[in-house]
């Protein structure tokens, strides 16, 4: 009998946002004519913008032609996206990334489960808490967390960076003893408390990583909606940072691609682990594993290069963050104290004392018909805490507030 990945057998639940859509579906099954609004998933509701449409349609129409039909791509993507991301996500802050350090991929989901493969089992992984519950998930299956403990609601071979409202959700630089992580996961702007690490605090962490041998996965997702001035727009900005840094980005909440599927990691030609070379074992593992992200698709994502694309993206990302910002002002309004909504399209809102998420969820989905995300699904530090997305629509966002306002 064949013998399977035991390391599935410890998954203490579902995915949060599995979770979070299964208890949102059993209560329309039971409430047919209920009307719930959903601030619960990132997930964006605006359609493609017109640039990025056109982009598609051509593309379509050139795989349906002989003379400029394309089969297999490039398995790192194409120069003309890879050309594209380089000039105008990192030239434009004085960082020179090359197209060869660029791997297009199908989502950032996929990136960060697809770059644990370069790390043996052997490595201690560092994650923030509360954090994008992908990281800890996609080692679970790598045999790198260890068991479950269900009292603390933490993986036992897991070094865990508290995000407090002490320390503004930005974790302190750990100890270099010999329990120090070798793989340290950061994301911002910050999934879930939305807040951003200024220039120096993320310039410690990587002066950490490049002392300590480590290397970080800086999730850049929320990239598009950082306005702080003098916040870093990637890693690279802080020195030393190709030698210890994979950072990924995602073209889903920047471009509205979240049903269209492209991401992209950088992986520096000077990452090195002893002598070998990051970016090279990447390249071979696409080889061994992908084919690359559709033609279509990497011609939409390239769209969103052009200056209309710029100007067209942007100019969503602004009414998303106008959503946030209204979430924010009103929870506070209501008495709540709230974080984030600046530099990302999150709110974490702090429940009344001892109130739990998951019953906050119950009662406003079942009260006011709002779904939202309860902070424990991201780690047992978020209890006590629930995430509000600004992806709805205007009018969507403004009916759920009036809701929970009369709560
Ligand atoms: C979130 O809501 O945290 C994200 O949209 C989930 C994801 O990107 O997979």
């Amino acid at each position: 009998m064949y013998d399977l990945n035991q390391n599935f057998s410890r998954f203490p639940g579902g995915y949060l946002f599995a979770a979070v859509r299964q208890k949102k579906e059993e209560f329309q099954r039971s409430h047919p004519d209920a009307d719930v609004i959903s601030l619960g998933i990132g997930d964006v509701t605006k359609p493609l913008c017109p640039v990025v449409m056109k982009a598609l349609e051509d593309a379509a129409a050139e795989m349906g032609d002989a003379a400029t039909f394309r089969g297999y791509g490039p398995y790192e993507g194409y120069a003309f996206l890879r050309e594209a991301i380089a000039r105008v996500d990192f030239q434009q802050y004085g960082v020179k990334i090359l197209p060869d350090e660029i791997f297009v991929g199908d989502g950032a989901k996929s990136d960060l489960a697809g770059i644990t493969d370069l790390f043996s089992d052997r490595n201690r992984i560092a994650i923030c808490e509360p954090t994008y519950p992908a990281y800890a998930d996609s080692n679970v299956v790598g045999g790198r967390c260890g068991y479950f403990d269900e009292h603390t609601g933490r993986w036992t071979s897991v070094m865990y960076l508290d995000c407090t409202e002490d320390n503004g959700f930005v974790p302190e630089v750990p100890g270099m003893g010999a329990s120090s992580p070798d793989i340290i996961y950061l994301c911002f702007p910050n999934n879930p408390t939305g807040v951003m690490i200024t220039r120096s605090a993320l310039q410690r962490w990587v002066n950490y990583a490049l002392e300590k041998g480590a290397v970080i996965l800086y999730d850049a997702a929320y990239n598009a909606f950082i306005e702080t001035p003098d916040a870093p727009h990637t890693i690279y900005e802080c020195a030393g940072a190709e030698q210890c840094a994979i950072e990924l980005r995602s073209f889903s909440k920047t471009a509205g691609f979240t049903g269209m599927r492209l991401s992209y990691m950088v992986i520096p030609e000077a990452l090195r682990c002893g002598g070998a070379s990051l970016r090279n074992m990447w390249k071979r593992r696409l080889g061994a594993r992908y084919n690359g992200a559709p033609y279509i698709i990497q011609r939409a994502g390239a769209a969103v290069y052009t200056p209309e694309g710029q100007k067209q993206t942007a100019q969503q990302v602004a009414e998303y963050k106008q959503n946030t910002k209204r979430i924010r002002a009103e929870l506070e309004a209501m008495g709540y104290t709230a974080y984030g909504g600046t530099d990302a399209p999150y709110v974490w809102m702090k429940l009344p004392a001892g109130m739990k998420s998951w019953d906050f969820f119950d009662l406003l989905l079942t009260k006011a018909g709002v779904v939202g995300t309860p902070g424990v699904g991201f780690g047992a530090d978020g209890e006590g805490f629930f995430r509000f997305t600004g992806f709805g629509t205007p009018e969507r966002t403004e009916e759920a507030l009036a809701r929970i306002a009369k709560l």
